[in-house]
């Protein structure tokens, strides 16, 4: 047994993958072995959730048929719809969401099917609804009735469809299913883990992506996007960066978009999403955020050498296509929902239980004293 304990297992290797790669010196990702700064400009969502799956690009046919399979399955049943809008009091969205999921499981065919196909299809059918699940809940949340799915939309378009009410432009589509493609998977990360744990016990996929979703949830892995927003919203001008940064550096507050265990360098991703905001913020009539996200970007950088994670730059690309932040992190989990499936799906097919060790340093060798004899 190891003497010493790997604090947030950090260098810990613990599974063999051949999903997605990550060189945190020189900032690049690989999506079963796909540079994403290659891939994330030409893809869409639906073609990455096949290279994911299938370890390949389709064909157009392929591609074809795979799309239309998955927008067939993105209406909610009744029953998970009736007790979204049962709550007594109502959950914030990303609770919302991890209970939902958790009550897929009831209505899907496949649940109980514990076969490769099976699960297969069990991945399907989260991708597809999870979105529905977001969209539905926020409007009803605001008072507002549904839109339905429209299968003639593209997985990305119909999510903004649904949520807006009216189907988005060219660049706004583009904007959010590169934003989609970016957060799709990214190898052993915390919530990844979290499902894998899951997934190794032979429990089924609807409870590791509900472990995962959890996981997602915490400020220091998804939840970092909402709050990288409000700390943007909060700056507010360009003229405020520098105090701000200082104060906050100054106060020990975490910066939220920076840092990250693995990178080294800026966060591949946030350099394609950077590009993204910038080139949507050239477009429209009050360009703002891409001046004052750079601006902060090389402010934390001067003063503590910290680069931008993904959560960083989506959080304004996210905010400028109208979506509220409340809605950031549980986007940020229908993103991922093709990489934690993949996950699953790869520790299924080379399982062996993950049960590390811990470090014991409590008191040892302790009799047990009958509670007459103990002292307050
Ligand atoms: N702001 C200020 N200081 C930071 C930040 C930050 N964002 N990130 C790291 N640091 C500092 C820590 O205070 C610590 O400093 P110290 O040694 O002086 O105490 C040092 O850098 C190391 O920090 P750790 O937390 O040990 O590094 P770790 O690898 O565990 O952290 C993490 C990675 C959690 C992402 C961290 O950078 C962080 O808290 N970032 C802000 C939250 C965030 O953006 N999360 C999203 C990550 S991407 C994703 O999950 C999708």
């Amino acid at each position: 047994m190891s003497e010493v304990a790997s604090k947030g297992l950090e260098g810990v290797v613990i599974a063999e993958s051949a999903i997605c790669s990550i060189d945190g010196q020189k900032g690049i990702l690989r999506y079963r072995g796909i540079d994403i700064a290659d891939l994330a400009p030409h893809t869409t969502y639906e073609e990455t959730a096949y290279l994911l799956w299938f370890d390949e690009l389709p064909a157009r046919k392929q591609l074809d048929e795979f799309r239309a399979r998955l927008a067939e399955q993105r209406e909610l049943h009744d029953s998970v719809w009736n007790m979204l809008t049962s709550f007594p009091c109502w959950p914030q969205p990303m609770e919302a969401l991890r209970t939902a999921v958790s009550a897929l499981s009831s209505c899907d065919p496949n649940a109980g099917d514990e076969t490769p196909e099976a699960n297969l299809n069990k991945a399907m059918y989260l991708t597809a609804k999870l979105p529905t699940i977001v969209a539905y809940y926020w409007r009803h949340s605001n008072g507002r009735e549904r839109v339905h799915p429209d299968p003639q939309l593209g997985h990305a378009a119909n999510f903004l469809y649904m949520l807006r009410g009216e189907p988005p432009s060219p660049l706004e589509e583009r904007a959010f299913d590169m934003a989609m493609v970016l957060m799709a998977e990214h190898e052993m990360n915390a919530s990844t883990f979290a499902a894998r744990v899951t997934a190794s016990t032979l429990s089924d996929m609807y409870s590791a992506i509900t472990s995962a979703i959890g996981t997602l949830k915490g400020p220091l892995h998804g939840g970092a996007n909402a709050r990288a927003m409000e700390m943007l919203l909060e700056i507010g001008d360009v003229g405020r960066v520098e105090g701000y940064v200082t104060e906050a550096l100054a106060g020990k507050k975490r910066i939220m978009g920076f840092g990250h265990r693995i990178y080294k360098t800026t966060d591949p991703r946030a350099v394609v999403l950077r590009g993204m905001l910038c080139e949507m913020d050239a477009q429209s009539e009050n360009p703002h955020w891409c001046n004052l996200a750079l601006n902060v970007a090389e402010t934390v950088h001067a003063k503590k050498g910290l680069y931008p994670n993904v959560d960083f730059f989506s959080a304004p690309l996210l905010y400028s296509l109208g979506i509220p932040t409340e809605l950031f992190t549980p986007i940020f989990a229908m993103s991922r929902i093709v990489g934690w499936t993949a996950q699953v799906m790869e520790q299924y097919k080379d399982n062996r239980l993950i049960r590390p060790l811990s470090r014991y340093v409590g008191r040892e060798d302790r009799p047990y004293v009958p509670i007459e004899e103990r002292h307050e």
